[in-house]
């Protein structure tokens, strides 16, 4: 990896632990935003360094509006990561969308309210109106979609995530709504991480695991059962593009 490039995941959940997946504290201190959710850790991933962080905290307890974005970017940042790679559950709305698929969404829809969306909102900084036509890095979904083509697993490269304030989950008729507002996944934690990102100039990029089949789209309730059982099947080849990630951003893949 070039000196400067270094690659964070912002993790639904902790790390998982074994393999070869190996990571020590690196900070556990505040911001001038705040606490982060937890430590961020710093380690490898098959021998490429990375820096880690559970968004709900370690054990997993922070509802997906209270989380501190600010606070997690802007460590992040400080700990010198230059992209950020967020790892997203999610709830299927597209036909293709199945729990199993993965994704990398190149479009959002923020249905979030009341959340601390900016670093200038005009009282802590000065105001400023970025950039967001693109929210999703199109560079680091690009190396996303080579490392998951270069190791034989399946990403859908396009998609529309609609981001939900939570933590309840939605009614049917707010997912037909979605439906027809194009969004193909449904997610309450892209917002406003990918906006706080691109305030903060990091490569932002989130790879998406459907886990169920969003409210109202299947016969059965959803239970936290599936979602938990889907996203740790999941997990496995989210670990391996990963892998294939790094070692492409560490030959300088751009
Ligand atoms: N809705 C919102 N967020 C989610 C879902 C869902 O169905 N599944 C996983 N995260």
């Amino acid at each position: 990896m070039s000196a400067e490039r270094l690659v964070a995941v912002i993790g639904g959940s902790a790390a998982p632990a074994g393999r070869d997946i190996g990571l020590e504290v690196a900070s556990d201190t505040d911001t001038p935003w705040g606490k982060p959710s937890g430590p961020v850790r710093a380690g490898s991933i098959e021998g490429r360094r990375v820096l880690w962080l559970a968004r709900h905290g370690e054990p997993h307890a922070i509802a997906p509006h209270r989380v501190n974005y600010r606070a997690n970017l802007y460590a992040l940042q400080t700990l010198g990561a230059t992209d950020v790679i967020a790892l997203n559950t999610v709830g299927g709305i597209a036909a293709h969308a199945s729990p199993g698929s993965l994704w990398l969404p190149d479009q959002l829809i923020d249905y979030t309210w009341g959340r601390a969306a900016s670093f200038h909102d005009g009282e802590s900084l000065p105001l400023r109106h970025i950039e967001f036509g693109e929210p999703f890095d199109p560079r680091l979904r690009a190396l996303l979609a080579r490392a998951a083509s270069d190791c034989g697993i399946h990403v859908s490269v396009t998609g529309v995530y609609g981001c939900t304030q939570g933590p309840r989950l939605e009614t049917a008729a707010e997912i037909l709504r979605m439906r027809r507002d194009g969004c193909d996944l449904v997610g309450m934690t892209a917002m406003p991480e990918a906006a706080l990102a691109r305030e903060l100039g990091l490569r932002y990029a989130s790879l998406a695991m459907v886990v169920n089949p969003a409210a109202g789209l299947a016969a059965e309730p959803i239970t936290m059962e599936a979602i938990t059982h889907e996203a740790a099947g999941c997990m496995e080849r989210v670990l391996r593009v990963l892998a294939c990630a790094l070692t492409l951003a560490d030959q300088g893949f751009d």
